[in-house]
């Protein structure tokens, strides 16, 4: 049977937005599959092409305030909205600048904050909904290097939690997807590098290059599926009753019963290790780099 139901995702030009609006589309869902960039829509017409589906693509940008206004308005009523746009800008704390820490949260948390605010008046007059915000393991736990995307998801989790409650009186869902690595293009063609995270003089500059390394040979190659959280997403706005939070990857599950049992010392110290030897092993081959230049002059 169709269900007719209309499903607002945001940031479908690649990764778990783009394959949800696809299994969306696939399963019935009017979809409305937005992306900020308007030159980025071939990926997802061509992939709902393949899948002999349709959806409704439309331009948001979730840090624009009157984009946000104005497409909340054109779809109402919106059944469900999936707040899935995100940003990844890696690098020590230091060597991210204020302005970065700033577009990682008006990307990651008030633009997701402002879009529910805009949507819920709809689902509140209706008395149904569902939210969904696409979190992160970041958002449980610290991470390293990534100080202020683990604080914005943070923020994204607590805000959740908080207005899962407020909004149960109207028969409107929250919840809260929360993946650890998945290959997308967040840790692919979208990933960037603060401000200055190859500046020699800061005093982090061995350390990023050694926590890059780290993600390169370690992290990237192990992260999970993004079908497996797609699958997840399309289970929930399925779902009569659904939890009011997900956890999903591999990696996710390792640290959260590593936390349940208590062992969160030991994998800050595996870490830890981890990250000095990449360290060690990037300053090495940068050396190597440096005194074959030099042969060669
Ligand atoms: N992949 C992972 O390992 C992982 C793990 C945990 C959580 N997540 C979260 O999952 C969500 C989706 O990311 P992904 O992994 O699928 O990565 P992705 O392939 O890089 O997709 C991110 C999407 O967000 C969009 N976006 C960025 N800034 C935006 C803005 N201001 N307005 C609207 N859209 C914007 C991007 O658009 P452009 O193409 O224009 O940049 C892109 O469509 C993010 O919230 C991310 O934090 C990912």
């Amino acid at each position: 049977m169709e269900n007719k139901k209309r499903v607002l995702i945001t940031g479908c030009s690649s990764g778990f937005g783009l394959y949800t609006a696809i299994e969306a589309a696939k399963a019935g869902f009017d979809t409305i599959a937005t992306m900020r960039n308007p030159k980025k829509t071939a990926a997802l017409e061509n992939a709902l092409k393949s899948a002999n589906v349709t959806a409704t693509i439309d331009i948001l940008d979730v840090t624009d305030p009157e984009n946000i206004k104005k497409i909340a308005e054109k779809y109402a009523p919106i059944d469900i909205l999936i707040n899935n746009a995100g940003i990844l800008i890696t690098g020590s704390f230091l060597d991210l600048s204020m302005e970065e820490s700033r577009l990682i949260f008006e990307t990651n948390y008030f633009g997701p904050v402002a879009l529910t605010r805009a949507v819920a008046g709809q689902m509140i007059e209706r008395k149904q909904g569902l939210i969904i915000n696409v979190a992160s393991l970041a958002g449980l736990v610290g991470h390293m290097f990534n100080a202020a995307y683990s604080s914005s998801k943070h923020a994204l989790v607590g805000f959740s939690r908080s207005i899962h409650t407020e909004l149960k009186p109207f028969n409107i869902d929250v919840v809260c997807v929360e993946p650890g690595y998945h290959k997308t293009e967040i840790i692919g063609l979208n990933a960037n590098v603060a401000e200055n995270f190859y500046n020699p003089d800061s005093a982090m500059a061995d350390y990023n290059r050694g926590f890059l390394r780290l993600m390169l040979k370690e992290i990237v190659p192990r992260a999970g599926a993004p079908e497996g959280v797609t699958k997840l997403i399309l289970k929930i706005m399925q779902t009569k009753n659904p939890k009011t939070h997900y956890t999903i990857g591999k990696d996710a599950a390792l640290i959260l019963t590593a936390k349940k049992l208590g062992l969160q010392k030991l994998l800050e110290k595996t870490a830890l290790k981890k990250l000095l030897t990449a360290t060690r092993r990037e300053k090495r081959r940068q050396e190597a780099r440096k005194q074959k230049r030099k042969n060669k002059q």
